[in-house]
């Protein structure tokens, strides 16, 4: 199975340390939405996209890159963020929005994420250290389950 991750990784490099632990599951080719042409996704089996949070969205790089996708007859893709609160609710608008590109989304994964935004810097920061190493065994066993389950 021939797997891409594309990632946005601008303000601690949170969302890269997730998105590297579950290409190393899924043996995947991992880029930024720079580094690929969107039709280029057709030679892939599964794709997975992620980022930061950033006023309760995806970064803009990210959501401009899944404008410019192709429409697809049920593609398999999933999402996944790193955030302050670390909630699986900031993914859902991206979720719905690839639906409605004929994609199939198979998984979503969130955790948290360090965070030195405004204020929170002159306190240190949430979330320091995350996502540490729990998270990143987290996210393995949900990219093991994706690739089990997509082979299938
Ligand atoms: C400008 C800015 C806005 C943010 N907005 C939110 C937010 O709305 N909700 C949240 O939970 N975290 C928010 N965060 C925290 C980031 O989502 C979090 O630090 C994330 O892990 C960053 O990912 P990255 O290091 O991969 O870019 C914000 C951070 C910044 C810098």
């Amino acid at each position: 199975m021939r797997s891409l991750l594309v990632v946005v990784s601008v303000h601690q490099g949170n969302t890269l340390k997730v998105a590297e632990r579950m290409a190393q599951e899924l043996e995947a080719r991992l880029v930024t939405p720079e580094e690929i042409v969107p039709e280029d996704i057709a030679e892939y089996d599964l794709l997975g996209i992620g980022s930061g949070i950033f006023f309760g969205k995806f970064h803009r790089r990210l959501l401009q890159f899944v404008e410019r996708l192709p429409r697809q007859e049920g593609k398999k893709v999933f999402v996944f963020s790193t955030s302050g609160l670390g909630q699986k609710a900031y993914n859902e608008f991206l979720e719905a929005s690839l639906r409605k590109r004929g994609f199939q989304v198979v998984g979503s994964f969130a955790c948290r994420g360090y965070d030195t935004f405004s204020v929170l810097k002159l306190f240190g920061g949430i979330n320091r250290g995350r996502p540490n190493e729990e998270d990143l065994r987290t996210c393995a066993l949900f990219a093991a389950q994706l690739k089990k389950e997509c082979k299938q």
